[in-house]
């Protein structure tokens, strides 16, 4: 006890030494002075630097140049120099540019930026004994005023820090709206100003790649390594037939076509400043076309074995690709994104949609989730249905809750009694954790064997394919397939003795992907399963 008083002691001096400083170096500013003091006339868009306080917890945003100097000069052990935030104004140098405010709130040590009227007016008025008015820190646009090449400056709230930050950054903003960071609110656009690099370079860093497919529509997706604009072009005969663009710059491109033609290539190419990238993809097809998809997963670790998974997979011609999940080995880690599943799976990506469910190693790490970064989905409700041709699938997250009263299987029974789910010819189910498997890595999930089985057969299912064991793996179980394919580029694991039953029907361990063939004027879906070297080494015929 006595020590613990003595450590809250010493931290309770260190602070209050540390503190003392930072008040002194940014004293109440009276507001003529301040905006004399603080700002100089200049049309050029200037830097406005962020500073971050471990001691605080708090963020701080300066265009003054004397202002950063002396942070970075006297109290380095205070304010910690983050960078240039963006680019903003010292006056009202153009057309659209209004004031940001600056208020400083002494009790919690938290600074406050905004342009709002109504909120200027609120402080001034009604928290002058909390919020001190230290003047005009920049020039920036309203939102709805913004010109092209701008980018918005998001606002967050924490309750629970008591302080505000702002940020343009695509991938701070998934961040703290992914809860990892802990409970932020995102308050939107704070105004609008200009990026911290201008674009004058641009390289495609990640993609494109092909999300949403729908028979009339697609979405394009690829990042920049600097914000830029986006611009998709696309036709059937040359990707310049028509052109769909966002102005506002972006590292994370996510672009919308719309009225396409059912089961059409089109060719396509996404450019941000002088970079782009061309492709193809092929639309949903309707129900009565023929059509091929491939089912593919875990291609964690080996990120050479899942380039030369996915180079046979392009070469196999699929209009769709299924992931059963653990597409990289630790999908908190941002940068390993790039090295086991972008990098390797590019050519695949560029050219069909490849639809991924989130393995269990999409959770490991330390940092937000960013399968739902680059996937778009809501981070609590990661499950899917989409319809390619006659046969519905399902994309369920084994990995959270889907006991009976949980959100995901509410949704899962919903679909099972929806008209678009009974119309469709063929029903596959695709998750991470197979209810049937027996290998040297992991034996039957029995929580999706005791929860899922049942609804696969009270709701008519074909086939289940499931990852996590990396190997291949059939079983027939009460009419339904069940197929484990895991091995996309993780180390493959032995096949274990299988006799209870349901015995396997069959297995191998060797790196492969499935190729299923819907051909609906014959009433047949064909599985092969296919190694690397293009041969087919396993087949189910189904027919209705
Ligand atoms: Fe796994």
């Amino acid at each position: 006890m006595k020590r613990s008083l003595l450590v809250l002691a010493a931290w309770t001096l260190l602070l209050w030494l540390w503190w003392a400083p930072v008040n002194a170096a940014l004293p109440p500013l009276i507001i003529g002075a301040s905006v004399g003091r603080l700002l100089q006339m200049s049309s050029e868009a200037l830097p406005v630097y962020r500073f971050w306080s471990p001691v605080l917890g708090k963020h701080f945003y300066t265009l003054d140049e004397a202002e950063k100097t002396r942070l970075v000069s006297q109290y380095s052990r205070v304010w910690i120099y983050e960078g240039v935030a963006f680019r903003a104004f010292a006056g009202p140098a153009g057309e659209g540019l209004a004031p940001v405010h600056r208020f400083w709130c002494a009790s919690s040590g938290a600074h406050f930026y905004t342009l709002d009227a109504a909120e200027i007016d609120k402080l001034l008025r009604s928290y002058a004994g909390i919020w001190t008015y230290e003047g005009i820190a920049f020039y920036a646009y309203a939102p709805g005023r913004q010109p092209g090449g701008t980018i918005p400056v998001h606002r967050f709230w924490s309750g629970a820090l008591r302080t505000h930050f702002y940020t343009t950054s695509d991938t701070e903003r998934f961040k703290l709206a992914s809860g990892y960071a802990g409970a932020w609110d995102d308050e939107g656009a704070a105004w609008y100003a200009y990026p911290a690099q201008a674009a004058t370079t641009v390289a495609i860093t990640k993609g494109p790649w092909i999300q949403g497919v729908a028979p009339d529509s697609v979405t394009i997706v690829w990042q920049t390594d600097v914000a830029a604009e986006s611009v998709v072009q696309y036709g059937v005969e040359t990707p310049e037939a028509s052109t769909v663009a966002d102005s506002s710059a972006t590292t994370l491109h996510r672009l919308t076509l719309s009225g396409l033609a059912p089961g059409v290539i089109y060719a396509y190419r996404a450019t941000s400043g002088p970079a782009s990238r061309a492709g193809a993809f092929r639309t949903a097809p309707p129900a009565d076309q023929p059509f091929r998809f491939v089912i593919y997963g875990d291609t964690r670790t080996n990120a050479q074995v899942h380039r030369q998974v996915a180079a046979a997979i392009t070469g196999s011609g699929p209009d769709i690709v299924f992931h059963t999940g653990d597409l990289v080995g630790a999908g908190r880690n941002y940068g390993i994104w790039d090295t086991e599943f972008f990098a390797p799976a590019g050519d695949l990506l560029l050219g069909t949609p490849v639809v991924p469910v989130p393995g269990n190693h999409e959770y490991a790490g330390a940092g937000p989730p960013w399968f739902f970064y680059f996937f778009d989905r809501p981070a609590h409700e990661s499950w899917f249905a989409l319809t390619c041709g006659n046969t519905r699938f399902l994309g369920l997250d084994t990995n959270v809750d889907y006991s009976p009263g949980s959100p995901q299987r509410e949704w899962l029974v919903q679909e099972f009694q929806s008209a678009t789910y009974r119309s469709a010819t063929w029903h596959i189910a695709i998750f991470h954790h197979p209810p049937f498997t027996s290998t040297t890595g992991h034996s039957d999930d029995t929580t999706v064997r005791n929860q899922l089985v049942p609804l696969f057969e009270q709701y008519g299912m074909d086939a289940v394919f499931s990852g996590h064991s990396h190997a291949y793996e059939r079983y027939l179980y009460n009419g339904i397939h069940y197929i484990v394919t895991g091995a996309g580029g993780a180390p493959l694991y032995g096949l274990a003795a299988d006799t209870a039953p349901p015995v396997r029907q069959f297995g191998l361990s060797a790196y492969h992907y499935c190729v299923v063939d819907a051909d609906p004027s014959v009433g047949t879906l064909i599985i092969a399963a296919t190694d690397l070297d293009g041969h087919v080494f396993d087949t189910v015929a189904l027919s209705k």
